[in-house]
């Protein structure tokens, strides 16, 4: 009777045993769960991952500032003869394709238009002096020479406050007379277009398409609406090709060329 007691009371003993075992097992389990977002272990095995959020940006709508060096293809397009009617909408042009240009201008075009000039000044644009009348230099004393560019200057400087550095005499003329008269370098071209007389916007285009090369100056003349349309296809084009288009001193200035007075200068080759 006593032995079978004890059989009994063992017998419990394990029954409760068993019971505290499993539910230990339980309370663990169950606080691995409840704690499972902070609990290492289900943070570094179960967690879901973290999903990041996208932030759209909007996009820049700024052309990245191209750092113009000696290999940058490039070429300077330059304008003589205006402003005149259709000088506006070529700068709207060139500002629409990040490019820039030279313009060397009369001064009676100049005294018409004051606003094209403060514009081509405001934008980055280069104005270099073409005369008053564009005279054949050569023809004249020195005291007109001296007039018909120091007269465009005035003009210019009653605009901007200061008149142009450079002069591109009318029809390329220029003697030692012309030189030792004007304190100015002299901004040629090698790229005569003839636009004048192709007066086709798809000829100017071809011409200039299957001549420049990098580092060429081309002539042109802003006061033909057939100038104006072939840069429509120019521009573009050769901005699509690679090149930079800057103006005349940009280009010499960034090939290291110190320009001097009386002296002629062309490309940049
Ligand atoms: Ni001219």
């Amino acid at each position: 009777m006593i032995y079978m007691h004890r059989e009994l009371e063992n017998g419990n003993r394990v029954l409760v045993g068993l019971i505290i075992i499993f539910a230990l097992l339980f309370f663990c389990a169950y606080g691995a769960w409840t704690d499972r977002e902070t609990s290492v272990f289900w943070t570094t095995y179960i967690a879901e991952p973290e999903v990041e959020e996208v932030v759209k940006e909007e996009p820049v709508e700024e052309p990245e500032e191209v750092v113009l060096t000696p290999d940058t293809p490039m070429i300077a397009l330059t304008f003589d003869d205006g402003p005149g009617k259709y000088t506006d909408e070529l700068l709207t042009l060139f500002e629409e394709n990040d490019a820039r240009a030279s313009f060397f201008v009369l001064g009676s075009n100049v005294v018409k238009y004051p606003e094209v000039i403060k514009r081509m000044e405001d934008m980055g644009f280069e104005i270099g002096n073409h005369t008053y009348h564009h005279v054949k230099l050569t023809q004249y004393p020195p005291e007109v020479i001296s007039q018909q560019v120091e007269g465009t200057n005035a003009e210019l400087i009653n605009i901007l406050g200061h008149g142009a550095g450079l002069v591109r005499p009318p029809y390329g003329e220029v003697n030692e007379m012309v030189k030792a008269t004007l304190s100015y370098p002299f901004a040629f071209w090698s790229v005569d277009t003839l636009d004048w007389k192709l007066k086709d916007p798809a000829a100017i285009a071809d011409y200039i398409f299957n001549t420049v090369q990098d580092g060429d100056v081309v002539l042109l003349h802003d006061i033909h609406s057939f100038t104006l349309e072939a840069m429509r296809i120019v521009v573009p084009k050769l901005k699509a090709r690679g090149y930079q288009l800057v103006t005349f001193s940009e280009m010499l200035e960034v090939h290291g060329v110190t320009m001097e007075n009386g002296q002629k200068y062309f490309e940049c080759k």
